[in-house]
């Protein structure tokens, strides 16, 4: 279930970020916004520092983070990790990582239900549960057998994106970062994917994507096309931004200054 807006602040706002790790600058100052139904493109060279981004943003102790994040109002860098998870922010990891020993369907409702506490919501039962896992993973092409499994163990890239996927359909958070999330995937997995995104848009989830793929990228029909650069978002525009990036390269573009926020 989507929250309503506390404050006529953008649901996802991030100012200055800077983030460094194992000594090195990977962010110098990030600015972006994302409002409640928006969809934010993050393009960037490989080794840009995207998933860094989504990682830090989500809390990864890995990461030495300053600067701003705010959620809805809530200071997200000042919450631990579960925290952020509980307020509404949800990342899908680029390398979603295996979970030996610990059955999919118990992760995802035990996930689940600690969101719904912290919302006010009755805890779900397992049989409920186990009929909406089953609706999202035939909606999203994912073998029932899947939930019955250890959380991504022997999975193929695919599956696990998938398993990605249903964690967010059935999270419903209110800010999604998406890290990579179509690659990987077979064209009725991209299909699937740009059908729950739009539909969770609609709902009003914000999305920030990091994709490489051109194709993917016009299916979504984002609202911006932000490219990291440098450590910060030097460009802001729309799908030409995306596809002059596909035709160009990233190797040819001038780096540039620091784009003005929500250009
Ligand atoms: N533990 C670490 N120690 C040193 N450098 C690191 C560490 N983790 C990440 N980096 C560096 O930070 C930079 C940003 O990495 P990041 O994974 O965020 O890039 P990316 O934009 O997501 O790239 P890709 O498109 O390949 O996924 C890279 O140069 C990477 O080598
Ligand atoms: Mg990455």
């Amino acid at each position: 279930m989507n929250q309503a807006k506390t404050s006529g602040e953008p649901l996802l706002s991030v100012r200055k970020l800077q983030v460094d790790i194992a000594g090195k600058r990977v962010l110098r100052s990030v600015d972006f916004d994302v409002d409640a139904g928006e969809l934010v493109v993050l393009m960037g060279a490989n080794g840009s520092g995207k998933s860094t981004l989504a990682l830090a943003l989500a809390g990864h102790p890995r990461y030495e983070v300053s600067g701003t994040a705010h959620l809805g109002g809530q200071d997200l860098l000042e919450l631990p990790v579960e925290a952020r998870a509980r307020a509404g922010l949800f990342l899908s990891f680029q390398a979603p990582p295996d979970i030996p020993g610990v059955k999919n369907n118990l992760f995802i409702r035990t996930a689940l239900n600690a969101q719904r506490a912290s919302r006010g919501e009755p805890e779900i039962d397992a049989y409920d549960f186990l009929g909406q896992a089953k609706a999202g993973a035939k909606r999203l092409g994912l073998p029932d057998a899947m939930l019955a499994r250890p959380v991504n163990e022997g999975f193929s890239g695919g599956e696990r994106k998938r398993n990605e996927l249903l964690q967010l359909a059935l999270f419903k958070p209110r800010v999604a970062l998406l890290d990579e999330i179509d690659s990987g995937l077979d064209v009725d997995g991209v299909r699937a994917l740009v059908d729950l995104i739009t539909e969770m848009r609609a709902q009003g989830t914000a999305f920030v994507v990091v994709s490489h793929y051109l194709h993917m990228i016009e299916m979504l029909e984002p609202d911006r096309v932000l490219r990291l650069q440098d450590g910060c978002i030097s460009e802001s525009g729309d799908l030409e931004l995306a596809r002059s990036i596909t035709a160009q390269g990233f190797a040819a573009a001038p780096a540039r200054q620091a784009a003005p926020v929500g250009a």
